[in-house]
């Protein structure tokens, strides 16, 4: 039974890959450097948005908003704020969100935060234009269909590409079941890159999201189908300005280079993964942020590397190429994969990220299991295919490495 479903999944995969290279992928409009939140007026002003709604969270309302605020003031651009979103959004605020913006008559997106903010206001925009279809409905690939109004996304952590991709997660807190809705027309319009709304980040909060964007382009590395030389080439770039930026953005949040470089490494995982999938570390990831609120970061962080010696010899020539690049050295492909492993632990421990989580209920797994297997399959291209047993097998050691 095992067998045939992999079977199946493979083909679906391969067919995808045929179709999925006719497809738009767009990329955003970028501006980027210090000081470039400056230019949403005159973006806002070629998307012919009259009204926009800002989109944020209750801590950057106090500490970001207002200077995007004046940014707006000074050149007369009309808005309305929604700043209530919270980590791992949930379908309620997207909801808000969406009558906010119809309540109001504006015309577009500016969204300034992490990927909650981003993610939160994405959901509302496939709302808007699909009327007829609630978030839930939405969940999964290609089910929106239609464009969303204008859209400019300024990340605020460096992070999860959201500013690039065409994924929107959600959490429906009824049932704590956290679902990604993906579709090529949530790609957003304008992608903002300024450093300096970075500098203020936590190093807690610096390292965790650094440590998502390393696993989305590690994981979009390792998709057996769907890359392109493109996708590849941003991978490679990401994994290695992410070892090389990081821990400097961790213990300097004002080293500018370190910030900005994290930036762009962030986005560019963002396309390698939008284009190339993530995988098996994400699929568990979004179990624990829906039953449990763990950040995201935070649970990728915990789960690469222990996936990683999971899939082991599947995956030790591309972990060693990646090795490689970063300057990782080892005697055989074996040892400078594994190598690489031990080197994303090591960064974790430097960075006092956990080892593993003790908070997993027993009562939890058997969900967790059938939620991380939906997510994972037939759409991503993972290295290795998990039966239940392997996904319970990778979840034990979650809980047992603390
Ligand atoms: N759409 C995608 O492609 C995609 C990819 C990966 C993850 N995600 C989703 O994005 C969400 C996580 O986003 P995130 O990791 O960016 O975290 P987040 O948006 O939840 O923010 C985490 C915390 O950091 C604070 N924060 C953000 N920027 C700050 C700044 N510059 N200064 C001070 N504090 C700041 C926020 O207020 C919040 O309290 C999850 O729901 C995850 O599943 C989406
Ligand atoms: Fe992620």
């Amino acid at each position: 039974m095992d067998a045939l479903k992999k079977a199946y999944y493979r083909i679906f995969q391969a067919v995808f890959n045929i179709g999925a290279r006719c497809l738009n992928w767009r990329r955003p409009n970028m501006v980027s450097g210090p000081g470039c939140v400056n230019t949403i007026p005159s973006l806002l002003s070629e998307a012919g948005v009259k009204k926009a709604l800002v989109v944020t969270d209750p801590v950057l309302a106090k500490i970001l908003l207002p200077g995007i605020l004046k940014v707006l003031d000074d050149a007369g651009v009309p808005y309305a704020v929604f700043s209530e979103v919270e980590p791992n959004p949930s379908v309620t605020t997207v909801e808000a969100i969406c009558k906010m913006y119809k309540d109001e008559g504006c015309g577009g997106f500016v969204a300034l935060g992490g990927g909650s903010a981003m993610d939160a206001a994405k959901g509302a925009g496939a709302m808007i234009a699909c009327p007829r279809k609630t978030p839930n409905k939405m969940a999964g690939l290609l089910k929106v269909g239609k464009n969303i109004p204008p859209f400019i996304a300024i990340p605020t952590t460096a992070g999860t590409g959201s500013e690039t991709t065409i994924a929107a997660i959600i959490t429906d807190k009824a049932t704590h079941h956290k679902y990604a809705i993906m579709d090529l027309h949530l790609i957003p319009h304008y992608a903002v890159l300024d450093p300096e709304l970075t500098y203020g980040l936590p190093p807690h909060i610096t390292s965790t999201t650094g440590m998502d964007a390393l696993t989305h382009a590690v994981e979009a590395f390792l998709c057996w189908t769907y890359n392109t030389k493109e996708s590849i080439r941003l991978a490679e770039e990401a994994v290695v300005g992410i070892f090389k930026y990081l821990e400097a953005a961790y213990a300097d949040g004002k080293d500018p280079v370190a910030r900005e470089q994290m930036l762009i490494a962030s986005h560019k995982a963002g396309f390698a993964f939008t284009r190339a999938g993530v995988g098996n570390v994400h699929a568990i990831a979004h179990t624990l942020g829906g039953l449990y609120n763990t950040p995201h970061g935070l649970a990728n962080a915990v789960i690469l590397p222990i996936v990683l010696e999971d899939y082991g010899p599947a995956v030790y020539e591309k972990l060693a190429h990646l090795a490689d690049l970063v300057g990782i050295t080892g005697s055989s492909v074996e040892e400078k994969a594994k190598a690489f492993i031990s080197e994303i632990r090591a960064m974790n421990q430097r960075m006092n990220i956990p080892t593993g989580f003790d908070n997993i209920l027993e009562k939890d797994i058997d969900q967790m299991i059938t939620w991380a297997l939906k997510e994972a399959n037939p759409i991503y291209p993972v290295p290795v295919v998990y039966t239940r047993e392997r996904c319970r097998k990778v979840i034990r050691r979650i809980i047992d490495e603390c």
